[in-house]
C-alpha cells in the first residue's frame, strides 16, 4: 500500500523468556539492517523486555508486550500496566490475541478497554481478531472479525489521533500453530473487509492502520501472503523463534 511500511512483528509467547531471548533480538538487530523498508517488532516475554530493550534501543527493533492491563497500577498480583511497559522499553501492545480470548477470559469488551489503555499511557496497539475454525464452517467469519473490530473502532479513532499508526492482526484461530495457514485470498478478502470498516469510520483513520495476518507464516508462504494489498505486515509467532525464519520473512515483505 502506498505510503504503508510493512510491519513484521514477533509474538514470542511464552518462549525465550532469558539469555536465549536475549540472544535472539540481538540477531533481530541485525536482521533490522538488511531491511531498512520494514518496520521490525519483538514480543517478548515480560521477564526479558527491559534487557532486550537495552540491545535493541537505536537498532530498528521495537519492542511490544504481549498483553497490559488496562489500570496504571493498583492491587492487581500478576499484571503489567501500560506505564510500566514503557518504562520496560515497549512502544507497542499486542491485545486480544486469540490465545488470551480464549485461554483468559478476555472478551471484546475488555480488548476495548486494553485498546483505549495502551493509546492513553503511549503504546500503540496490536488488537488481535480472528475466528475459529467452527465459526468459519458456519459461514461466520465476517459477522464475528466485524463484531471484534467495531467492538474497538470508536476508541482507535479517538486515542488514535491524527498520527499514530496502529495496527489490527486479523489471526484465523485455526490457522495458528497449525502449519495451516489462510490462503492469500482468504486472508485478504478479510483485510479488505477490514479495511472497508475502518473507512467507514473514517478514510484517514483505514489509511494509517496497518492490517496484520497471523497465523503459520513461514518463509515459504510470506511472499504471497504479503503481496495482497490489504495485507500491510504479519504477525508471527513460532517462526519467530528463530532468527533464520523471521529473517527470511522480514525479507519477503
Ligand atoms: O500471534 C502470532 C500467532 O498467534 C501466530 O502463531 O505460530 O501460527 O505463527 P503461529
Amino acid at each position: 500500500r502506498p505510503g504503508l511500511r510493512p510491519l513484521i512483528a514477533g509474538n514470542w509467547k511464552m518462549f525465550h523468556g532469558g539469555g536465549t531471548g536475549l540472544a535472539l533480538a540481538i540477531d533481530c538487530t541485525q536482521i533490522a539492517q538488511r531491511v531498512p523498508h520494514v518496520d521490525l517488532v519483538i514480543a517478548p516475554p515480560y521477564t526479558v523486555l527491559a534487557a532486550c530493550s537495552h540491545e535493541c534501543e537505536g537498532k530498528r527493533v521495537a519492542l511490544a508486550a504481549q498483553n497490559i492491563h488496562s489500570k496504571d497500577k493498583g492491587a492487581f498480583t500478576g499484571e503489567v500496566s501500560g506505564p510500566m511497559l514503557v518504562e520496560s522499553g515497549c512502544t507497542w501492545a499486542i491485545i486480544g490475541h486469540s490465545e488470551r480470548r480464549q485461554l483468559f477470559g478476555e472478551t471484546d469488551a475488555s480488548v476495548a478497554e486494553k485498546t483505549a489503555a495502551a493509546l492513553q499511557f503511549g503504546l500503540l496497539p496490536i488488537v488481535c481478531v480472528g475466528e475459529t475454525l467452527a465459526e468459519r464452517e458456519a459461514g461466520e467469519t465476517l459477522a464475528v472479525v466485524g463484531r471484534q473490530v467495531r467492538a474497538f473502532l470508536d476508541i482507535i479513532l479517538a486515542g488514535a489521533g491524527t498520527d499514530k499508526a496502529v495496527a489490527i492482526a486479523y489471526e484465523p484461530v485455526w490457522a495458528i500453530g497449525t502449519g495451516k495457514n489462510a490462503g492469500p485470498a482468504e486472508a485478504e478478502e478479510v483485510h479488505a473487509a477490514i479495511r472497508k470498516w475502518l473507512t467507514e469510520k473514517s478514510a484517514e483513520l483505514a489509511k494509517r492502520t496497518r492490517i496484520l495476518y497471523g497465523g503459520s507464516v513461514k518463509p515459504d508462504n510470506a511472499k504471497a501472503l504479503l503481496a495482497e494489498p490489504n495485507v500491510d505486515g504479519a504477525l508471527i509467532g513460532g517462526a519467530s523463534l528463530d532468527a533464520t525464519s523471521f529473517g527470511a520473512i522480514a525479507e519477503a515483505a
